[in-house]
């Protein structure tokens, strides 16, 4: 089956030369081709360009069933891709929130057992197929805002038995789901209650019971630690990210959200794929980062959900830093996996231009996941996840028009996909 994609008003995020990620001032450019056309075959681009330069006999002919989708007036996105999610859970944590709006913060409400604990509480009973059920459509949900490919998060579990289940639930949305789905196992989300005071026990069970069956069962792509204040402390990362490399499973740590709690540079430190949250970022931070190959990603729905102070991307990016952004979506700190608001809070909230937002979401996630070779950009040879918009002005529209979806036609695979 192939595809074609003929009168796109304008083609975003063109790459004749693919590059695995965009940093500093290249973060402000994105190329794009107006009145433009986009084949795909077996999933792949297979070609792409101005319409002029479309010789439809010998597309057509190359194959008999080729599928035209006529596009005038809209434009053509690559997928977005998002690195960082926790979207399988037991259950949503709308009470919590009241909680919120009342005036606890996020460590008052995880201190008294709350927050990631309550969802560990709930995980236990949860059966694999409601797991799977939930998840599937927390998923169908963000393709139809335009996701292509997502990470998602154990670390509900907190017990070999229930981390062991969600590695496995994200396992079967590989092969359910049409997205492309990276796992990465966050044993050390939260120290479970039975192990306050006794923390360093609870990371021995992480490394030595855990890890060794996690990989065992092929179940993470990536391993994670929450690396802050009331949570884990930099040694107990650095033992887990070190444990993790000898199993061959990079990093992808929670760091910095709530303080300078030197996360960034222990992930720095163990080549850790990306540090994430970064509300706390200085000077040195930014250092660290400069000399690593380690993406900076911020998670603009969380800061927003919980009110927090706004990590510093303008500076961030100044200084020549590449930024991604995700949504990090999980029930307690950013109940929502809608990627296009995500741009727009990029805007709104961290002065980012709507180019630097897409290459954020796009080519910038897809290093972060790993997969920037095979996604995040319209480029020969690349898998054919891509979105076609509603009619729509301009490109600089889909941050400014904030709140409803822009995303019509969603292809995955080079397949179209029937959203609600
Ligand atoms: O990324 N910061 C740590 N973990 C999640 C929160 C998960 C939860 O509250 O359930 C986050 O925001
Ligand atoms: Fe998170």
């Amino acid at each position: 089956m192939s595809v074609l994609i003929e009168n796109i008003k304008e083609l975003i995020q063109v790459e004749e030369n693919p590059k695995l990620l965009v940093r500093g001032k290249e973060m402000a450019k994105i190329q794009t081709i107006k009145n433009a056309f986009l084949y795909i075959e077996d999933g792949i681009i297979a070609a792409f360009g101005e319409m002029a330069k479309l010789s439809k006999q010998e597309i057509i002919t190359k194959k008999d069933d080729v599928r035209v989708i006529n596009c005038i007036g809209k434009m053509v996105f690559p997928s977005f891709i998002d690195s960082h999610t926790h979207l399988v859970y037991p259950a949503s944590r709308e009470i919590e929130y009241i909680d919120k709006i009342k005036g606890l913060s996020y460590e008052e409400i995880a201190r008294r057992g709350g927050g990631i604990l309550n969802s560990a509480i709930l995980m236990k009973d949860a059966s694999e197929e409601k797991l799977v059920e939930d998840a599937m459509k927390r998923l169908d949900e963000i393709i139809s805002y335009g996701t292509g490919a997502v990470e998602i998060k154990s670390g509900y579990g907190l017990t070999l038995e229930s981390e062991l289940k969600m590695l496995r639930v994200i396992k079967k949305l590989k092969k359910l789901s049409p997205l492309t789905i990276k796992s990465t196992f966050l044993g050390a989300h939260s120290v479970p209650l039975e192990y306050r005071g006794n923390q360093t026990k609870y990371v021995d069970i992480v490394i030595n019971d855990m890890l060794p069956l996690v990989v065992e069962e092929e179940l993470a792509d990536y391993i994670d630690v929450f690396c802050d204040t009331g949570f884990f402390t930099v040694e107990d990362t650095e033992r887990i990210l070190k444990a993790g490399m000898e199993y061959g499973l990079r990093g992808k740590i929670h760091a910095n959200e709530l303080d300078y709690s030197a996360g960034i540079q222990a992930g720095v430190k163990y080549n850790a794929l990306s540090v994430d949250h970064l509300e706390y970022t200085g000077d040195s931070e930014i250092e660290a980062l400069l000399q690593s190959e380690t993406m900076p990603t911020v998670l603009p729905g969380a800061a927003f959900f919980l009110g927090m102070k706004y990590a510093p991307v303008r500076k961030m990016i100044d200084a020549g830093l590449p930024i991604a952004l995700a949504s990090d979506f999980n029930p307690g700190s950013s109940p929502s996996g809608n990627m296009q608001l995500i741009v727009s809070m990029a805007s709104i909230l961290y002065k980012m231009l709507p180019e630097e937002a897409i290459n954020a979401t796009t080519i910038n996630t897809a290093y972060a996941m790993g997969i920037s070779d095979k996604l995040g950009s319209i480029a020969l040879g690349k898998k054919a996840n891509v979105f076609i918009t509603t009619e729509i002005p301009t490109y600089e529209y889909l941050p400014y028009y904030y709140g409803t979806n822009k995303v019509e036609t969603v292809i995955l695979n080079g397949e179209v996909v029937e959203t609600d």
